[in-house]
Parts: structure tokens; sequence; C-alpha cells
């Protein structure tokens, strides 16, 4: 009865097109709330959190790396003593296997789970883990049962660990920068023109439609005006997503664009937006600079390589601005992490979800044309793919 009444459900209210979205962002969630600072004290929170992203991505399908690494990190999560120790961490990486010897072939999206102790978990990167989970979940799921999707290219989904850059005072190598180096680098033949995108889901849930909840660091008028014009317009509020790419080069128009126009599809609905924000060459550190260059999107914009020759791949940033957007306790009475995900919120975050896997059915894989041209033949596709994605949802 339940699975009948929640397939109706679905069925009536999430089918669009020839993607089913069923988001559930809350069953993550959940398991995300707790502190992964790299210290000895959060040793089990770190297990639990890594085999729960493992478990899910060979859940949903995915073929399942871990990628071991040994970093250095201040013990102290406030950086204030200059006590340092080594820990070892494990990049979570899930594979739609598919053509990658293609220009353009490889698209990256990934979150980072640690945490950094000071900062709320669950937003800072629970939520970025949360979207990145049920992408896959999606994009796998409507691919394998639906029957309506060929998968042209590869597609690799990565939680990263320990991002040292958004740690006080942490001098190790942050997760992101051994994925690009020893794993991603490799995977492409060492060939730039393989890659096709990263996506890095980094603090992507705290939405505010409070006049002033949105800080406008100096620079932020002539890094980006057209932005900037509009919150100054909208009373400073932080009701925007940013999407924060990097330079001029054909592909990262190309990335940028279509990520946008995935996002823009339902735009009308909404009373929040995506501000499409492009840095340049010579860009001076200004606040929201500084603190974009810390996420893991640094790592392919200004990747190295083995002749130490700096190569720029393509990719984009997806923030809510993190620090510059009014705090999510800072009016929050009870305070308990579920009364953090308010409905606009969780609103906010499907929406990243649902950009995001439009975005890689769109550009890693083609609708197939209908079965002897008959719409009969979509119906079982299409109920057959809710069922699975009921099933999982109740039994796995
Ligand atoms: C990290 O260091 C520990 C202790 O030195 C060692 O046992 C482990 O193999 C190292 N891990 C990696 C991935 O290098
Ligand atoms: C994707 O795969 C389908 C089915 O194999 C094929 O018809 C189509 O031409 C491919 N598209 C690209 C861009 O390779
Ligand atoms: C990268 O691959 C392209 C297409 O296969 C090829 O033309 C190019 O020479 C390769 N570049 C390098 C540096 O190997
Ligand atoms: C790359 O640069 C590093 C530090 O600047 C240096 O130690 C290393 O030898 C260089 N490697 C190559 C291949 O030039």
């Amino acid at each position: 009865m339940r699975l009948l009444a929640a397939t109706l459900l679905v069925l009536a209210g999430t089918v669009t097109a020839d993607i089913t979205y069923d988001i559930d962002l809350l069953q993550h969630l959940e398991k995300l709330a707790d502190n992964r600072y790299p210290t000895e004290d959060n040793s089990a929170n770190r297990a639990n959190t890594r085999d729960y992203i493992r478990d899910r991505f060979r859940n949903y399908g995915l073929d399942v790396m871990q990628q071991k690494f040994n970093t250095t990190v201040n013990k102290d999560k406030y950086g204030l003593s200059m006590d340092l120790m080594q820990v070892e961490g494990t990049n979570v990486i899930g594979v739609v296997p598919a053509v990658t010897k293609h220009p353009g072939a490889v698209v990256v999206v990934g979150a980072d789970y640690d945490s950094n102790g000071i900062v709320d978990p669950m937003f800072h990167n629970g939520g970025g883990v949360a979207a990145l989970l049920e992408v896959a979940r999606l994009y796998f799921f409507n691919k394998a049962w639906s029957g309506r999707f060929a998968v042209n290219f590869t597609t690799v989904f990565v939680a990263f660990d320990i991002n040292t850059k958004l740690h006080e005072n942490s001098p190790g190598t942050p997760g992101g920068r051994f994925f690009v180096r020893d794993w991603l680098w490799p995977m492409l033949g060492r060939n730039a023109t393989y890659f096709g995108g990263a996506v890095i889901l980094d603090s992507v849930m705290n939405v505010d439609y409070e006049i002033n909840s949105q800080v406008l660091t100096s620079g932020f008028n002539e890094l980006f005006p057209d932005t900037y014009k509009r919150v100054q317009e909208s009373g400073a509020k932080g009701d925007f997503l940013s999407m924060v790419s990097w330079g001029n080069a054909d592909a990262s128009i190309t990335l940028k664009d279509q990520f946008k126009g995935s996002y823009n599809k339902d735009r009308k609905m909404r009373r929040f937006r995506l501000e499409d924000m492009k840095l340049h060459d010579g860009v001076f550190l200004d606040d929201f600079v500084k603190q974009v260059v810390r996420s893991e999107n640094i790592h392919f914009w200004r990747f190295i390589d083995d002749k130490n020759a700096t190569i720029q791949l393509p990719a984009l940033l997806l923030t809510d601005t993190a620090s510059l957007r009014r705090s999510p306790i800072d009016n929050c009475d009870k305070c308990r992490p579920v009364d953090l995900l308010t409905e606009e919120r969780i609103e906010f975050l499907e929406a990243t979800v649902k950009a995001t896997t439009d975005f890689l059915f769109n550009r890693q894989a083609t609708l197939l044309p209908e079965v002897s041209g008959s719409k009969a033949a979509f119906i079982p596709s299409m109920l057959m793919t809710t069922l699975m994605l009921c099933l999982v949802r109740l039994y796995m």
C-alpha cells in the first residue's frame, strides 16, 4: 500500500518530461550533521560519513573507488597552535563509465565531505554532499531504468576529503589536489582535451530573503558589476546561487552556459536566481575571491602537471557565498540541526540537484527516439523508473 501510494504520488507530482525527479535530500542530510574535522575525536564520524557515501554510490550502481592520501593538518581547528599532525584522507569516487577519449568527454561533479570544525557541518558542506548523492542517484537510475537514454561520455562523482585550504593554518595538500593530479589526470591520459569540466558544490544550501542578508565585498562592484547592481537593487538579499567560472576559454564558456541553461529552465517559478560570475587572470584578491580560491575548483583552474606547466581546466564553483551571507544560525531560536533545514533551503538545494542532473543528461547522454513512434511504450518504462526509485527509497 505504502509503495503504491508513493508511486502514485511520484507519478502525479514529479515526472517532468523524460527525467524522473524524486529528490530526497533529508535522508542524506540527517547523516551529515556531525563534525568531520580530521582529529582523533572525530574519526568515527569521519569513517561513518565516508562509508555512507561509498555505500550510496555502490547502491546506485556506480563504479566505486577510494583514493587514499596523507596530508598535514593543524591539531587545533582554530589554527591557534602550531601543533601539526599527519592524517590519512580518502576521496570517495563513483564513476558512470562511457567514452573518455573524445574532446570534452569527461565531466566531474564534486563536493567536500569533511568539515572545518567551526562552521556548521550540515551547511559546510553537508548540503553539497547531499546534492552530489542525489545527482548521482537520479543520473544513474534514470539512465538505467527508463531505457530512454544512451550514455555517451564518462561522468565522475567525487566526495573530496580534507580540504586543508578551508581549515585554519593547515599547511598540507588538500584532497582535491590529490584527486586532480593523481587520479583524474592519469585517467585523462594526461590530455586536457578530453576534459569537459567540473561542477563543484561548496556551501549551496543557505538562501535568505531578508533585506541586508548578503554582504557585498569591497571589490564586488568592480569584479561583477551586473551581479552587484541586481543585489543592490534587491536590498542586499541573499536570494541567489553564485556560479563562479574562470576565464574566456571556449570550454569554460560552454560549460557555464550549459549549466545556466539547465538551471534557468524553470526560473519563473522561483524566488531565487543564478548569478553568472566570471573571474579572469590578474584579478585582485578581494575577500570574495579569497574565499573562492579555497574551494576545490582552484585545483582545476590552476592545475600543475608533471612538468610544472600550469594548465587551466574548466570548472564551475556553485556557492551561496558562505560567510558573506547571514549565517543560518543567526536567526534560529532552537537550532537543532533539523530546525535549520527549512523548506526554503531545501527548495533552493533541490533546484541545484535538478539543474545539475539536467545538465548531465544534456551533456553526457542522448535521449533516444521513441520506439516505433508510440507513446504507449514510454509509459511502462516511466513506471519502471518510478518503481525502482521507490523501491530503493524504501528498502535500501
Ligand atoms: C599514510 O601514512 C601512514 C603512516 O605513515 C602509512 O601507514 C600509510 O600507508 C600512508 N598512506 C598513504 C596513502 O600513503
Ligand atoms: C550517443 O550515443 C548514441 C547511442 O549509441 C548515438 O546514437 C549518438 O550518436 C551518440 N552521441 C554522441 C554525441 O556521441
Ligand atoms: C590530446 O588529444 C588530442 C585529440 O586526440 C590530440 O590531437 C592532441 O595532440 C593530444 N595532446 C597531447 C598533449 O597529447
Ligand atoms: C617543479 O617545481 C618544483 C618546485 O618548484 C621542483 O622541486 C621540481 O623539481 C620541479 N619539477 C620539474 C619536473 O621541473
